[in-house]
């Protein structure tokens, strides 16, 4: 090493505290190599509810109360003094269209979702609950890739490398051009994107990886999110897509950091039941393209396989002729999708009964229950009430309204609506039918499964050959269509 420059005695030698505020630049030779030697970032802690710092951890924020909201964060990063930037703005018109091209996965469930496939320099993060699939999905996904010649690497920061192989092994995902990694720290994760330069990344799971440099444990809400951060950066610099599997809580939530959801680009979450084979993939958030569509899998002996006819699956189990089931054609993004919704009714003990949904809002529900004891004269005020929409499938929009209404008043009546029937529409408070989007994309769906009848709004479009439409113009003449007030 050559010998350091004698101290210029003009030069007032201060201590180089690293903070915030930055420094003066007036720093002796030896200070600054000493700082260069040891770099220890100073780390501050920080509200993620009001955004007021602390220097210490403590369990509530003393400015707003929330209780467990600091989290860590770096400091120490001296402010550049202010100059030209180094991209200057420009006029709008002048900037050039993103030009960057999915990449196709070769696994079609994922690429509908995503839109044509992942975007090279974009980072995805995909949510689920633990065993739902994650790990099998990116391991296949990124195997496709590989065959399709991307270099493509798997860092395992939960599972060791050799049960990654093992699985890789049952999945045929033992591609050439597939490296992998078990590693849990952030600099051996950004060390293997230097020496492996892959196109694709999956970080498996990003609450496990960490930076030694941040005091704080892994899977902390600072570690997640200044690691998330780290590899956005990454994955920009290099122009690799980067896809980063996180945890969900029991509520729905990301373990910890929602957070990151604003720093990446896209966000899909994986859902489903963990003893059913169905799983659904969705993007709750996507920069590159729209988040509508829903994407089909069966969990199988040989990893996740694609689901080419949701609706017959769907409908694979529903057992015709059972008084409280009706057949609706929902969209769950822009896909189509026939979906049974079930209601079943149960003399009360409790004093204010329930009203329970599974993929239907519940107050959704009570608003349908007060429209069919107001305006038809259907009460089932001492009744507990429970509706589904079986399958797993959250149907959220109002064109669910009047299959719920149909379900329960077929289940007062113990009269089954008749099998080759679906129903669809909005109802509203005055029990009217109101039209629902894209119906003709549900009546075409509803035709090609087989159904022949077809209840809707009086505006709705004429359904396809085949199909008989029994138009109505409220819930009680949607009754009378369905044969339910025998
Ligand atoms: P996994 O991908 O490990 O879930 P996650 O990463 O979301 O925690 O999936 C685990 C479950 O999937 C496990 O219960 C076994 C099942 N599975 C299969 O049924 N078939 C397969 O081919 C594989 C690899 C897993
Ligand atoms: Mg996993």
């Amino acid at each position: 090493m050559a010998p350091l420059p004698p101290p210029d005695p003009h030069l007032t030698v201060i201590p180089v505290p690293v903070s915030t505020t930055g420094h003066d630049g007036r720093v002796s030779p030896s200070t600054a190599t000493s700082a260069r030697r040891s770099p220890k970032p100073r780390t501050t802690f920080r509200c993620s509810a009001c955004g007021a710092g602390a220097a210490v951890w403590a369990g509530r924020c003393s400015a707003c109360g929330e209780w467990n909201t600091l989290a860590e964060e770096r400091v120490g990063v001296a402010l550049d003094p202010v100059g030209a930037p180094a991209e200057p703005a420009q006029r709008i018109a002048d900037v050039g269209a993103n030009d960057a091209v999915p990449l196709a996965t070769g696994i079609g469930e994922l690429d509908r979702v995503l839109g044509g496939g992942l975007v090279p320099g974009s980072v995805t993060l995909l949510g689920g609950e633990p065993g739902i699939g994650k790990s099998t999905l990116l391991l296949q996904t990124v195997a496709a890739m590989a065959e399709r010649g991307h270099d493509a690497l798997y860092v395992t920061a939960e599972e060791s490398a050799a049960q990654v192989r093992g699985r890789a092994e049952r999945l045929g995902a033992l591609a050439e051009r597939l490296w992998l990694a078990a590693d849990t720290t952030l600099p051996d994760v950004v060390a293997h994107l230097d020496a492996v330069a892959p196109r694709v990344v999956v970080v498996d799971s990003i609450q496990t990886v960490h930076d030694p440099e941040l005091g704080s444990a892994p899977g902390a809400v600072g570690q997640v999110r200044e690691c998330a951060q780290r590899l956005v950066v990454e994955a920009r610099a290099r122009g690799a897509a980067v896809v980063l599997v996180g945890h969900v809580t029991k509520d729905g939530g990301l373990a910890g950091p929602r957070v990151l959801e604003h720093l990446v680009d896209t966000v899909l979450s994986c859902e489903g039941d963990r003893h059913h084979a169905r799983r659904l993939l969705r993007a709750a958030k996507h920069r590159c393209g729209g988040t509508g569509e829903l994407g089909v899998f069966e969990m199988s002996d040989t990893g996740l396989v694609g689901v080419d006819d949701p609706s017959a699956l769907f409908l694979a189990d529903r057992r015709a002729g059972e008084a409280g089931s009706v057949v609706v054609p929902v969209l769950d993004g822009g896909r189509p999708l026939l979906v049974e919704v079930q209601a079943l009714l149960a003399p009360t003990t409790i004093p204010t009964p329930r009203r329970q949904g599974q993929g239907i809002e519940n107050g959704r529900l009570g608003m349908l229950l007060a429209v069919l004891a107001q305006r038809v004269g259907v009460s089932v005020a001492d009744q507990d009430v429970w509706v589904t929409v079986a399958g797993g499938v959250r149907a959220s929009e109002p064109a669910v309204d009047l299959g719920v209404a149909l379900a329960v008043v077929s289940a007062v009546t113990g009269v089954p609506v008749p099998g080759d029937l679906v129903a669809c529409g909005e109802v509203g408070l005055a029990g009217e039918l109101r039209q629902v989007g894209r119906l003709d994309r549900r009546l075409a769906e509803a035709a090609r499964l087989g159904f022949r009848r077809v209840l809707v709004p009086t505006t709705a479009p004429t359904p396809p050959e085949g199909c008989l439409a029994l138009r109505a113009r409220g819930l009680r003449e949607a009754i009378t269509a369905a044969g339910l007030d025998r």
